[in-house]
């Protein structure tokens, strides 16, 4: 009887971590580039796909793209976007790479069809994070 309540928690806890636990495996790996910075390499990047939502003139999430500070500090959830060091801990990442389900970055469009941004870009970016978010 123990056993089965033990088992059944057990169960249960693995459930929670899996449902919690964005699954990092889908993410395409971090670029080979070395020497990242956001000025230099990822700017660029969030300018084009992102700044109509996260800029000067709209801040869905609270969230702005248009400084490193900001980049990094996240916005409404009050969560650190980016954890440097660590691309496959970064909420970020984990929304370029369309692993959190209601939080793929840019988001879906009406169609439901897929805005995600190319495997290289998400290379880019996870490496730039492992590298410090310099
Ligand atoms: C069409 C508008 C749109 C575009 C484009 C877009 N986002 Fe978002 N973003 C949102 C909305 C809406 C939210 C708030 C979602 C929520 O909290 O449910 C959000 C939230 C976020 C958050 C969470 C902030 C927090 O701490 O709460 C991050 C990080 C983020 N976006 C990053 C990005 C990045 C990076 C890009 C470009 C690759 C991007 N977004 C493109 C609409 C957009």
């Amino acid at each position: 009887m123990k056993i089965a309540i033990i088992a059944s928690v057990i169960v249960g806890l693995s459930f929670a971590a899996s449902a919690a636990d964005p699954d990092v495996s889908k993410l395409p790996p971090p670029s080979a580039k070395k020497d990242l910075t956001y000025d230099k390499d990822i700017k660029s990047i969030f300018e084009k796909n992102c700044i109509k939502c996260h800029g000067p003139e709209k801040q869905k999430g609270k969230y702005r793209i248009d400084s490193l500070d900001a980049v990094i500090k996240g916005g409404e959830s009050k969560e650190a976007a980016v954890v440097a060091g660590k691309s496959e801990k970064s909420p970020l990442v984990h929304y370029l790479g369309y692993i959190v389900e209601e939080m793929e970055m840019p988001p879906k469009d009406k169609e439901g069809k897929s805005r995600k941004l190319s495997d290289e870009d998400i290379g880019l970016v996870r490496a730039w994070v492992d590298q410090g978010a310099k």
